[in-house]
């Protein structure tokens, strides 16, 4: 006798979120802001980036800026959205615990001379007075109890489509998106168009459309900043989240299948189908899983 066994299974997904609340402050340390000048208080993590050149980019949070050091505070809603931007753009920073540096990180991966720096996170008081402070500071002899640091943002990292946002493009006064590439980098918005992970877009109140392509490394500094600060409320499927009543009546909608910002409805039902098929044949001992994607 020869029997199968069929089980069909459909998984559930919460989307992007790992967790649907904001993030809470478990620390108040204070940080440098320029080494020996002021102290900042209320801050969850420090930081403090070296770079040999002036790094100009919109496409990360931490490589963008003025050659030599610059000192940072992050606080509650910050502090995921640049340890994410560090181990996306960083060789190996880090991804379990907020301490952490790395002596090469790239700006703009298109074109590494443009933008690699050094940088390094740590979280005790004042631990950012300057680079090799910080690498101290961060390693397990001053922070035995290292503490460790998961997401709320689900970590994409699947390439997707999205409709090029640059054909027409014009900035909305009504619309926080702001252009990521300039009108005259081609290599630019071929990176953005090549390396998505997320797509973007977003309806103003004269109901005109902007689209944006987002990068892995601000794609996660975007979601929080909609989810936590600029927008009061939300809804999600499996592969898109729908924000609205947000700041200025801007409806936005972010989404991670090819295509799906073609226009707000087609984004905000974006899902993904997960079936299993699980054959169990009774004599011959094998497993066979499809994965319908
Ligand atoms: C940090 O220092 C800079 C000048 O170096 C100053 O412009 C800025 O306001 C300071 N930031 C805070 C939060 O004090
Ligand atoms: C953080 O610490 C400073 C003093 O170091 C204090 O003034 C501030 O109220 C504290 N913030 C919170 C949220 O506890
Ligand atoms: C970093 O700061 C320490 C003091 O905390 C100092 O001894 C050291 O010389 C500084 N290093 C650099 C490169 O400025």
């Amino acid at each position: 006798m020869f029997l199968v066994f069929i089980i069909i299974y459909l998984r559930t997904s919460s989307g992007f979120l790992l967790s649907t609340e904001n993030r809470i402050s478990t620390r108040n340390i204070t940080c440098w802001n320029g080494s020996s000048s002021t102290l900042l208080f209320n801050c969850e993590a420090c930081l403090v980036i070296a770079r040999n050149y002036e790094i100009r980019t919109s496409l990360s949070l931490t490589g963008s800026g003025p050659l030599g050091i610059t000192y940072q505070c992050l606080n509650v809603n910050q502090v995921e959205a640049y340890h994410e931007n560090l181990v996306r753009e960083c060789q190996n920073f880090p991804r379990g615990t907020l301490n952490g540096y790395d002596d090469f990180c790239i700006a703009s991966p298109y074109s590494k001379l443009r933008g690699s720096y050094r940088a390094c996170m740590c979280t005790i008081n004042a631990c950012n007075y300057n680079y090799t402070e910080c690498v101290q500071r961060s390693s397990p002899y001053w922070n035995r109890q290292a503490p460790l640091f998961s997401n709320t943002i689900v970590q994409l990292t699947n390439r997707v489509k999205c409709f090029r946002p640059y054909e027409d493009y014009k900035q909305s006064t009504f619309s926080s998106l702001t252009q990521l590439c300039p009108s005259n980098d081609n290599e630019c918005k071929n990176f953005l168009f090549d390396n998505g992970v997320l797509c973007w877009i977003s309806v103003d109140r004269t109901n005109y459309i902007t689209r944006q392509t987002l990068p892995p490394s601000i794609y996660v500094s975007h979601l929080i900043k909609y989810k936590a600060m600029l927008c009061r409320s939300f809804t999600w499927t499996s592969k898109s989240i729908y924000f609205s009543q947000c700041q200025e009546d801007e409806t936005v909608c972010m989404c991670a299948i090819d295509g799906c910002d073609q226009d707000l409805e087609t984004c905000q039902k974006s899902k993904a189908i997960h079936i299993y098929y699980y054959y169990y044949y009774y004599y011959s001992f094998f497993l066979i899983l499809f994965y319908l994607y």
